[in-house]
């Protein structure tokens, strides 16, 4: 008999079904073993509330301050410690672990060979930290030396063992989401799974809240070039709804750059009120918010001056936001993982505008306000449609939406993507939908968008829609915003 396999579902799980799964999880890898959580939440609780990420976070609000935080792993412990160090010194106040591809994946042998040959080796030849074969002993090693929070950065599917490992490890924050880490890389992963798999993380750091410590996550979409700001943030609050059914109470919320300071700005300062409106309506109210922008993430310009130029404008948006922290980019971007110096500049850079801005007390513009009623709208316009397909259900409905092209982002991989969504930029530079597929755009808010776009191809030869964007895609990486 064919077995019907019930609805999805956002709803808590028991502690029965946590267990049962956390036997098996914690069995994948030797290190699996190291794991004892109340002996864990006992090594949170004694940190420093300087090394807390959401303890720092709620500082940073308080005091109106921006944070930057850039991405670095290598393959061991104290190369690790050594790039922190020097990352720390140019001025990052949080902290990254950036993890392998290899661990991503759940291939921790593929990763314990990548780790012995990089010591033979005496330089990294893994992409970041294969933090479960370095266990819950490697990465205390690493939070012991700093004297940050630090991150957890993956971007998979299934981060289960890996979550575990650096959560006991004293990490007190990752990236994470199910919906966005399946549009923005996966292709083949089942959505509901990867949405069983995120419920079991962020079951676990319920887990770690009921024993009075407060872990965070931070929710993006990793592909943004030319995703319209709503369609990434709608993806991250059915995320973070998500997350906070399972018991998270200190939630990120982010989009990346696109490189048009108005819209940027007010994507931004649009987030904490949609995040709220959809946390409260249902009924999670006891859950703390922070904003984060990832600097530029699509193709950077390979001459280094310029992509300090991207960086800087990204400083300058993320300040016009009220952004709580910011992901720095480097000036060699365009060629592959920085060297730690480049990687220490971008910080340095970021720093440097930010501090110069904080100076002169700018008002935000006029037009920040009015792109944001804009944003407001299409978010709430593509939540609500998707809550209904789901019945009400955040889980059901991120999955009925993806697969009726509700929630349609440009680029994904992945292959429940709708593809019918075309976007492009506008007459001044800013992302619009010049076809809507079935995202539900409002039929006003569509009119500004076909407005907007006319204005940049009035009196020019006719192009098609796909000709531009190609030419959109790939104009920062050229030098320009707006191709000629
Ligand atoms: N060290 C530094 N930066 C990294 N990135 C990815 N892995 C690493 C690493 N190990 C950065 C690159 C990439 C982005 C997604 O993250 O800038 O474009």
């Amino acid at each position: 008999m064919k077995r019907i396999d019930p609805k999805p579902t956002m709803a808590r799980w028991d502690e029965d079904r946590f267990q049962r799964v956390r036997r098996e999880v914690l069995a994948a890898w030797p290190t699996g073993a190291e794991v004892d959580l109340d002996e864990a939440a006992a090594y949170h609780r004694v940190m420093a509330p300087e090394k807390n990420t959401a303890s720092v976070l709620r500082k940073a609000r308080s005091e109106g301050r921006t944070l930057v935080q850039p991405r670095a792993g290598v393959a061991d412990i104290e190369p690790q410690i050594a790039l922190l160090e020097r990352l720390r010194a140019a001025g990052a106040d949080l902290l990254p672990t950036t993890v392998d591809s290899y661990t991503r994946e759940c291939r921790y042998g593929d990763a314990e060979r990548g780790l012995a040959q990089s010591r033979e080796a005496g330089r990294s030849l893994l992409n970041g930290l294969p933090a479960v074969n370095h266990g819950v002993r490697g990465c205390r090693r690493i939070v012991d030396a700093v004297d940050a929070p630090l991150f957890a950065r993956t971007a998979s599917p299934d981060c289960r063992l890996t979550l575990e490992i650096m959560y006991a490890g004293g990490y007190s924050s990752c990236t994470a989401g199910p919906v966005v880490f399946s549009l923005g890389y996966a292709k083949n992963y089942p959505l509901e799974r990867a949405i069983d798999a995120w419920q079991y993380s962020y079951r676990m750091m319920g887990a770690y809240h009921e024993r009075g410590v407060t872990v965070s996550i931070e929710h993006y979409l990793p592909i943004s070039t030319m995703v319209p700001q709503s369609t990434s943030m709608a993806c991250v609050i059915l995320d973070s709804l998500i997350a906070a059914a399972q018991g998270v109470c200190d939630i990120t919320l982010g989009i990346g750059q696109q490189c048009h300071l108005v819209q940027d700005a007010a994507a931004l300062r649009a987030f904490p009120t949609l995040g709220r409106h959809y946390l409260e309506k249902f009924g999670f109210t006891g859950v703390e918010l922070s904003t984060v922008m990832s600097q530029w993430m699509g193709g950077f310009p390979s001459d280094e001056g310029q992509a300090f130029g991207v960086i800087c404008m990204a400083a300058m948006a993320g300040y016009l936001g009220d952004v709580t922290y910011m992901i720095s980019k480097s000036p060699h971007e365009a060629t592959g993982v920085p060297t730690p110096e480049a990687n220490a500049h971008g910080v340095s850079a970021s720093k440097m505008v930010l501090r110069m801005l904080a100076d002169q007390q700018f008002a935000p513009a006029a037009e920040i306000a009015a792109e944001q009623s804009i944003i407001e709208a299409e978010v709430r316009a593509i939540v609500d449609r998707a809550l209904e397909l789901g019945e009400g259900d955040a889980a059901l409905g991120a999955i009925r939406a993806i697969e009726a092209g509700v929630i349609d982002v440009p680029f994904s991989p992945h292959r429940s993507n709708a593809n019918r969504a075309l976007p492009a930029r506008d007459w001044r530079g800013a992302v619009r939908l010049a076809e809507f597929g079935s995202v539900p755009i409002p039929e006003a808010i569509r009119e500004f968008h076909r407005a907007e776009l006319a204005r940049r191809t009035a009196g020019r030869a006719p192009r098609a829609a796909w000709e531009l964007l190609l030419a959109d895609v790939n104009a920062i990486s050229e030098g320009v915003l707006l191709p000629g």
